[in-house]
């Protein structure tokens, strides 16, 4: 069962023509469970009703927000199903009317997957939104690691554009993504996989033709049924908490959007014999790129520092292998790299007398953390050096306390006059003045 009442998950119904009786008798069930229920009509564009949707649904202060088609047939447990599995942004899967397909895109490489009474967890690379369930979480990471505006305010109506469709490219050309299947880019693009639980029923009622073979022969219905996806060999690819542990990779991107930042930034450093300093290194894919695009200088070197413990927004991770993992993908740079496990808030007390040319905070999130860090790594900054504070922008948690920017902004007004400002967005980038 789901941990929060039905009153904190809206129910969104954008319909466009009627509401199919099947539906309807369900999203009945879910009113008379506490569930509101958002019916929206009117809409020529189904990217719109979803932005507004979304939209006014954060702003009306809901946790969780459950999309339902209005032509899908569910059974109201399953929404409660849904909501009660760890992952922020799940789905049910449906096939589409018309083409022998599932609405949705399959992780590439995924051979088969199985329905029904032997069902499970799945990640998948985008779905349709016609049993999907979203954490506020996501939207707020989607709003703001990507920066999408808040428009239409001149019409009273503000929105963020969560849905508008975008094309991605592909090694088979470019493909232009439907507002669903954007929004799950952009999700993704945030670090947030969609996982589908292909135990859940759904029925997509649409028009059909009735030919002979419909007369002549019975439909069977199969609880346990395995879709064949692709020829490859192997089994479906199982999400956390059942996958195996990589030794060596990437699990996670929290980073690859912020280089365009760290490339106008960082230039004046590169190819410089620079002394980098990385608070929060996690699997090194910021780490990992310092090294091959900044300090590629013989001289340059990099000392981080992480408990591979993780922080608290990383309580559902499986963290096993980390360090491990870290290690593995930074081994290739000899002794260019060393470090220190442990706190940076003890650790930084230790390394009075280093000096570093550059310094990325990038470890606890939570404000008193950030603030120790950083009045800890001034001191360490050499006169010109180059301070960054990433996930500014970060509101995981309701409480300014425990997200970054209430101390970024404490400490950058204590600092006022003693440093220049390179970046200000969803990260912040200073040089100290000399
Ligand atoms: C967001 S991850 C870092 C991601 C990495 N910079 C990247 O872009 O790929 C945060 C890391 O900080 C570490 N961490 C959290 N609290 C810490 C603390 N108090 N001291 C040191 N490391 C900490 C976690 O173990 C985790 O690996």
């Amino acid at each position: 069962m789901p941990t929060a009442a039905p009153a904190e998950c809206v129910v969104l119904v954008p319909v466009d023509g009627a509401i199919e009786p099947g539906c309807e008798d369900a999203l009945r069930e879910l009113e008379r469970r506490g569930y509101p229920v958002w019916r929206y009509r009117g809409y020529s564009a189904v990217d719109a009703a979803r932005n507004q949707m979304a939209s006014d649904a954060l702003g009306a202060g809901f946790a969780e927000l459950m999309w339902i088609d209005s032509d899908v047939v569910f059974e109201p447990d399953d929404v409660d199903r849904l909501r009660a599995h760890a992952h922020p942004f799940t789905c049910g899967l449906y096939p589409k009317k018309g083409p022998r397909e599932f609405a949705c895109e399959f992780m590439p490489g995924t051979p088969a997957v199985r329905f029904g009474t032997r069902g499970g967890l799945v990640e998948v690379r985008y779905c349709g939104f016609g049993f999907t369930h979203v954490r506020k979480e996501v939207l707020v990471a989607v709003h703001h690691k990507l920066q999408l505006p808040v428009c239409n305010r001149r019409f009273g109506t503000p929105l963020v554009p969560f849905f508008q469709p975008l094309v991605v490219g592909e090694p088979s050309g470019p493909w232009s993504l439907s507002e669903d299947y954007a929004f799950c880019e952009r999700a993704r693009q945030c670090g947030f996989p969609v996982v589908a639980d292909t135990s859940i029923r759904l029925w997509h009622v649409g028009a059909y033709r009735y030919g002979w073979e419909d007369a002549g022969s019975p439909l069977v219905r199969i609880p346990d049924y395995t879709f064949r996806v692709s020829d490859a060999p192997g089994e479906p690819r199982p999400v956390a908490p059942s996958a195996p542990v990589p030794t060596t990779g990437f699990t996670e991107d929290w980073f690859t959007y912020n280089v365009p930042v760290w490339e106008r930034v960082l230039a004046p450093l590169v190819g410089q014999p620079v002394r980098a300093l990385e608070v929060g290194v996690f699997e090194g894919r910021s780490t990992v790129w310092l090294l091959e695009n900044v300090l590629t200088h013989s001289d340059a070197s990099l000392t981080w520092i992480d408990t591979f413990g993780g922080g608290a927004e990383h309580a559902e991770t499986d963290l096993s292998g980390l360090e491990a993992r870290f290690r593995a993908n930074t081994g290739r740079f000899g002794d260019k790299v060393s470090g220190h496990v442990g706190r940076s808030q003890d650790v930084l007390r230790g390394m009075s007398g280093e000096q570093f040319d550059l310094i990325y905070l990038d470890g606890s999130h939570e404000a008193p953390d950030v603030l120790a860090d950083a009045v800890l790594a001034w001191s360490l900054l050499a006169p010109g050096g180059i301070l960054g504070f990433d996930d500014y922008g970060w509101r995981v948690f309701p409480e300014p306390e425990r997200c970054p920017a209430l101390a970024v902004d404490a400490f950058l007004g204590v600092m006022r006059g003693r440093f220049e400002t390179l970046e200000r967005g969803y990260q912040i980038w200073v040089r100290k003045l000399a």
